[in-house]
């Protein structure tokens, strides 16, 4: 592991029988290059030693608000600031219960409230203190919010049952966070990417559009870029600015995107499909702005070529990558998309729920494969799209190792 040369994390340490885990993962995360601050619960010291997290971390370990020692040498706003990431392993039910209502009355919880760097939570506790009401109500709040859940994992538990509420495994946990700050290693993978709607003229000055803001496909596109890929972004009529060190071409209708991939794939390894693609367009395109009619009027519309597909179908095609917007029965819907257009992976949301979708900055995913699905909750788009990245880099390696081997 590497790749966390630099990276500051503030590793939070509640009091569950899994805390022996965290000094694991300090090793860990140290190993990879990061720089690890640990913040320790009162209950947390009655389950692993000061000493060892602090031999471990390298830094004196923090443990009260009201310490004007610590708060001399590094005062928990300071802390605050300096994290990159929060990650609390083990979050205990406790604890998730108090983030969400916003205590602050320790050192811990505190940091949580006064940081603006990302907070993620791993989860360990009973099985039924999991799957209890008020538990899961917290964690759909803390979601809402932003905050990340990494597990729990399911197995023995140290109570003796069995089921959700493990704390997931110190490597897991690292893999995460390497995950996180650098989503795979997609180091000079040629990468094309369709974002944005398509508007499909009438006239010069009408069109059939979507709703389509183009926000998931450019965050994508960014966290693909950060994993070291060489992307090129083909958009569709969007608001928003290239981002850094991703070449863009512009395209308006649904022809113009289909002739942009199917120029540049041959150039690509990793093909998504993030826009909005208009499936129809007007028959005919008048020259002139059509008039106000006394009668209705009918506009006859022509099938679109499915861009997907045909990537898909090219004798040698890229690894594939497709999103659905569906209204209901989403994984259903997807699934049986994604094996009708024969891509390697769907990212699946629901475009008229609450929680997501086009013109919203945030969303929830399903992103599912070839026997296999993976849930992602709300979480704003800049920070769902570094885990979809890793994920699909994951997948993407798998394949083209199977492929040479
Ligand atoms: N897509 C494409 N070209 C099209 C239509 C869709 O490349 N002409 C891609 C989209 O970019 C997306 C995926 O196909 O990755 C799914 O698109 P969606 O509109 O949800 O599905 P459709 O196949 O159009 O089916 P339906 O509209 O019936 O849900």
């Amino acid at each position: 592991m590497s790749h966390l040369s630099g990276k500051r994390v503030l590793l939070g340490v509640t009091g569950g029988i899994a805390a022996y885990k965290s000094a694991i993962l300090i090793r860990y995360l140290r190993e990879a290059g990061a720089d690890v601050h640990v913040v320790m619960t009162a209950s947390a010291r009655a389950f692993i030693g000061t000493l060892t997290l602090q031999a471990l971390s390298g830094h004196p370990v923090h443990e009260d608000l009201m310490d004007p020692a610590q708060e001399a040498a590094m005062g928990h706003i300071q802390l605050a600031r300096w994290a990159d990431l929060v990650l609390v392993a083990p979050a205990t039910a406790n604890f998730m219960a108090r983030l969400a209502h916003g205590l602050a009355d320790d050192l811990l919880s505190a940091l949580c409230l006064a940081t603006t760097a990302p907070i993620a939570l791993a989860p360990a506790m009973n099985r039924e203190m999991w799957r209890n009401p008020v538990t899961q109500q917290n964690k759909a709040l803390l979601e809402s919010r932003g905050m990340l859940f990494w597990g729990p994992g399911e197995g023995a538990q140290a109570c003796g049952e069995s089921g959700p509420g493990r704390l997931l495994e110190a490597e897991q946990l690292a893999r995460r966070v390497q995950d996180w700050f650098a989503p795979g290693d997609l180091r000079g993978v040629g990468v094309l990417l369709t974002a944005g709607p398509t508007r499909e003229p009438l006239d010069p000055v009408r069109f059939l559009g979507n709703r389509s803001s183009g926000k998931m496909g450019y965050a994508l596109a960014t966290a693909l870029a950060e994993a070291g890929a060489e992307v090129c972004l083909v958009s569709g009529p969007v608001s928003l600015d290239c981002p850094a060190g991703i070449s863009r071409v512009m395209v308006e209708t649904a022809m113009e995107m289909y002739d942009a991939v199917m120029e540049r794939v041959v150039d690509c390894a990793l093909f998504v499909a993030a826009a909005a693609v208009a499936d129809y367009r007007p028959a005919s395109v008048s020259a002139q702005k059509l008039k106000k009619k006394e009668h209705e009027v009918e506009i006859s519309l022509v099938p679109n070529p499915d861009i997907l597909a045909e990537v898909a179908a090219l004798p040698h095609p890229p690894f594939t990558v497709g999103f659905a917007a569906e209204t209901e029965r989403l994984e259903e819907y997807a699934e049986t998309k994604r094996r009708a257009k024969g891509i390697d992976m769907i990212a699946a949301n629901l475009v008229d729920a609450p929680e997501g979708g086009f013109e919203r900055d945030e969303n929830a995913l399903t992103l599912l494969w070839e026997g296999g699905h993976e849930r992602f909750p709300l979480a704003p788009k800049s920070l769902l799209a570094p885990q979809l990245a890793a994920r699909i880099a994951e997948h993407f390696h798998a394949k083209v190792t199977a492929e040479d081997s």
